[in-house]
């Protein structure tokens, strides 16, 4: 009788989960109706683990990251805003059901060019640094330290430059690390996180 009840309420929750929070509507015009965004510096959020995408937007609440303002705005294809005064007037559970809704979509992959020479080497420096908390090559959800493989490289590129340069908080061992990067390292990283999975 416990396990019926147990299932049961888990139909409840995922389903709850599924359906799209009337707030997710003014999110759609950068990041896509389906969290994918069709601006490299705007974030693909669909299928990003739920912890990351309610942490970003504490972070981005709390003004403690970075919010650039995407290129969209000076070409006035999106409206003019960033993720800072998006951010501000979410409460916590808004944050909360948004970043659960998120997680229950399908995270989906950009194509992008790169050189496989680079992504080669940038795929060892992954295996050796970063594979311990971004699994799956950076592509599983599970381990809850967001999704790098496929992700829009624009983005990924301002994102490790705001955490070497101590803009945007995260783990000291991953801080770290990524700190002690040369510039080519980052590159072949770049590289190896644009490339296809195979
Ligand atoms: C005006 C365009 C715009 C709108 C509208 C917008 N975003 Fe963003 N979002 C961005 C940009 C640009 C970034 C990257 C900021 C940076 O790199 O400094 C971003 C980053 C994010 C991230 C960080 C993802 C990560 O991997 O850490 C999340 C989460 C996010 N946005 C969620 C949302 C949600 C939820 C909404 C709607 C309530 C929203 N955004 C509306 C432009 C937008
Ligand atoms: C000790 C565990 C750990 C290690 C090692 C680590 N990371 Fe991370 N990383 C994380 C976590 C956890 C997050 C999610 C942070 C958050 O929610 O704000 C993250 C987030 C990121 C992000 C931001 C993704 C986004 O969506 O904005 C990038 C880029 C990144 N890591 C790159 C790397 C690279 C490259 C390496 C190897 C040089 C590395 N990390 C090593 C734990 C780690």
């Amino acid at each position: 009788m416990r396990v019926l009840v147990l299932l049961v309420l888990g139909i409840g929750v995922a389903a709850q989960a599924e359906t799209a929070p009337g707030v997710v509507d003014q999110c759609a015009v950068c990041h896509g109706p389906d969290g994918i965004s069709r601006w490299g510096e705007i974030p693909n959020i669909s299928g990003l683990p739920e912890v990351v995408v309610a942490n970003a937007l504490y972070d981005f609440r709390g003004s403690t990251r970075p919010c650039r303002r995407p290129a969209c705005v000076a070409e006035a294809t999106c409206p003019d805003l960033d993720m800072c005064s998006i951010a501000k007037p979410l409460s916590d559970a808004e944050i909360d059901v948004i970043a659960r809704y998120y997680a229950t979509q399908p995270f989906s992959v950009s194509v992008a060019e790169f050189d496989m020479a680079l992504a080669v080497q940038g795929a060892d420096l992954h295996a050796a640094q970063c594979e311990e908390c971004h699994s799956g090559g950076g592509s599983d959800p599970v381990d809850e330290a967001s999704i790098l493989r496929g992700q829009n490289i624009e983005y990924l590129r301002n994102a490790f430059s705001d955490y070497r340069s101590g803009d945007r908080l995260g783990e000291a061992a991953m801080l770290e690390r990524l700190r002690s990067l040369s510039d080519d390292d980052v590159e072949a990283l770049l590289n190896f996180y644009a490339s296809p999975m195979n």
